[in-house]
């Protein structure tokens, strides 16, 4: 099983902290909800990290997935569930290319920041989601928007070759071509401190320099986001 891994594997302190700050009004959660109910559903979280966010699924949803392949977020995974035991949470130990579950038995299936980085790379990823989902049912993709906000300036700052000024336009063609829209989302970071800044925001720019952290605005950053809704359709033929 292949996984790109992430630097909040090997510090889950930090990465604790990180998901704490991002997003605090879970303006997220809101909008897959109204995109797509989750009352009821059985829902797949696709690289579902340290499990922070399917377990607050799992208060809607009648059941969930957490699939995850790194055995290092899959450890912080089971230490979360050993001490919230969440008895309508099942983890999987995978990867998105290979999803150990039945054909269209799934109503809901969310990616926040994993697997889904809008290139042809995902498409074995997207392949298997349109397997297991059902007729009718949803895909929601959660990704960074770099064209706008705070953290999209920084991340054009501290990865210029990455983020270029077509980046977004790429990625809406890119999904818009695989048949899901596009809804833009303003959402905040908020960190605790100054002093946590640095070790917080180096989990997802490992690069980022002292000049960079000096020149950020203050301690609640914008966070411009994209969610890329993708509904199967219900003809099964
Ligand atoms: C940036 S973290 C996001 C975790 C979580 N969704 C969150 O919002 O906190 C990306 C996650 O995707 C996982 N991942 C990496 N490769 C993957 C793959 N091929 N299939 C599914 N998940 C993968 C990583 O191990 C990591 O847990």
């Amino acid at each position: 099983m292949s996984f790109l891994p992430y630097p909040g594997a090997s510090d889950p302190s930090s990465y604790e902290e990180l998901l704490a700050a991002s997003d605090p009004d879970g303006l997220i959660e809101r909008c897959i909800y109204r995109l797509v109910p989750p009352h009821g559903s059985t829902l797949l979280d696709i690289g579902a990290g340290s499990g922070y966010h399917a377990l607050r699924y799992a208060q809607r949803a009648a059941r969930v997935y957490a699939l995850e392949p790194d055995p290092r977020m899959l450890a912080q995974l089971y230490r979360r569930l050993a001490a919230l035991p969440t008895p309508n949470l099942s983890v999987l130990a995978a990867g998105a290319e290979d999803i150990p579950l039945r054909d269209a038995s799934i109503d809901l299936a969310i990616a926040r920041f994993a697997y889904f980085l809008g290139t042809p790379a995902c498409l074995p990823g997207l392949a298997e989601v349109r397997r297991v989902l059902a007729p009718g049912s949803s895909l929601c993709v959660v990704d960074y928007d770099p064209s706008r906000g705070d953290i999209g300036a920084l991340a054009r700052a501290v990865y210029p070759a990455l983020f270029g000024p077509d980046y977004r336009a790429e990625h809406d063609i890119f999904y818009r071509a695989q048949g899901f829209s596009a809804h833009p989302l303003d959402t905040v970071l908020r960190l605790p401190s100054r002093a946590s800044a640095g070790r917080l925001l180096r989990l997802d720019f490992p690069h980022i320099s002292a000049a960079q952290l000096a020149a950020l605005p203050g301690l609640e950053l914008s966070c411009c986001l994209l969610v890329y809704h993708l509904k199967k359709s219900i003809k099964t033929a």
